[in-house]
């Protein structure tokens, strides 16, 4: 079993995944915690260059399956790399989206399914799963909203608020199935989001 602890981040672009990651960098370091910020796809020379691949929007013929296989490659690729040997000495590991992501969009929303997703998440991360994982749970229209003025859209974010509901229902269905994913209501201001994700990390920090 692994000794450090693994929290993850979920919710749909714009939520404010990123905003409290760092608020929780902030304080792991003001309490003096061992702990790596690691993003999904990414985190490794080669989940980088996955990453870019699924964000390119020139890449608009991939079909959903391809989709698939490649957020897996980049995610056995950094639960190998990085996240299992981090947990092992101890570390805490915070990740920016993980396999629930996969659950959401490409199970749910792309309708590729629940069992081949839940399989071949098993397999990328030989069964590691998160400790704690917060979904900051908002509407898409709000999402939206606040990614405006960030810059151009990249290829997912493209698909528009139709298919963020979507991707927002898959992540509703993944929490009422499993305890581990917190439902955490993410329309309020920042501090309030994360004074309740500290209620929940306090008894395990
Ligand atoms: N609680 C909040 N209330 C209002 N605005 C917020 C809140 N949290 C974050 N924001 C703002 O909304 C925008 C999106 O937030 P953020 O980048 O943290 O979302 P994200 O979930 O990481 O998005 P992505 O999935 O695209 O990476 C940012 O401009 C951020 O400053
Ligand atoms: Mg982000």
């Amino acid at each position: 079993m692994s000794k450090g602890l693994f929290i993850t981040f979920e919710g749909i672009d714009g939520c404010g995944k990123s905003t409290q990651l760092e608020l929780l960098s902030d304080k792991l370091k003001e309490l003096g915690k061992d702990y790596i910020v690691v993003r999904e796809p990414g985190g490794t020379v080669v989940g980088e260059k996955i990453r870019n691949i699924l964000l390119d929007k020139k890449n608009d013929s991939m079909v959903p399956l391809a989709e698939l296989l490649l957020y897996e490659a980049a995610r056995a690729q950094i639960t190998e790399e990085v996240i299992r040997p981090s947990l092992e000495k101890g570390i805490i590991v915070i990740c920016d989206r993980f396999f629930d992501s996969t659950t959401a969009y490409q199970g749910y929303a792309r309708e590729l399914g629940a069992d081949l997703t839940d399989m071949l998440n098993k397999t990328a991360t030989a069964g590691l799963k998160p400790d704690i994982t917060f979904l900051l749970d908002l509407d898409s229209i709000t999402a939206l909203k606040r990614r405006t003025g960030r810059g151009e859209e990249d290829r997912l974010e493209a698909l528009g608020t139709s298919f963020q509901d979507k991707v927002r229902e898959g992540y509703l269905k993944a929490a009422s199935e499993d305890p581990r994913i917190r439902k955490i209501d993410a329309s309020r201001t920042p501090e309030e989001i994360f004074e309740e994700i500290m209620r929940w990390l306090s008894e395990t920090l």
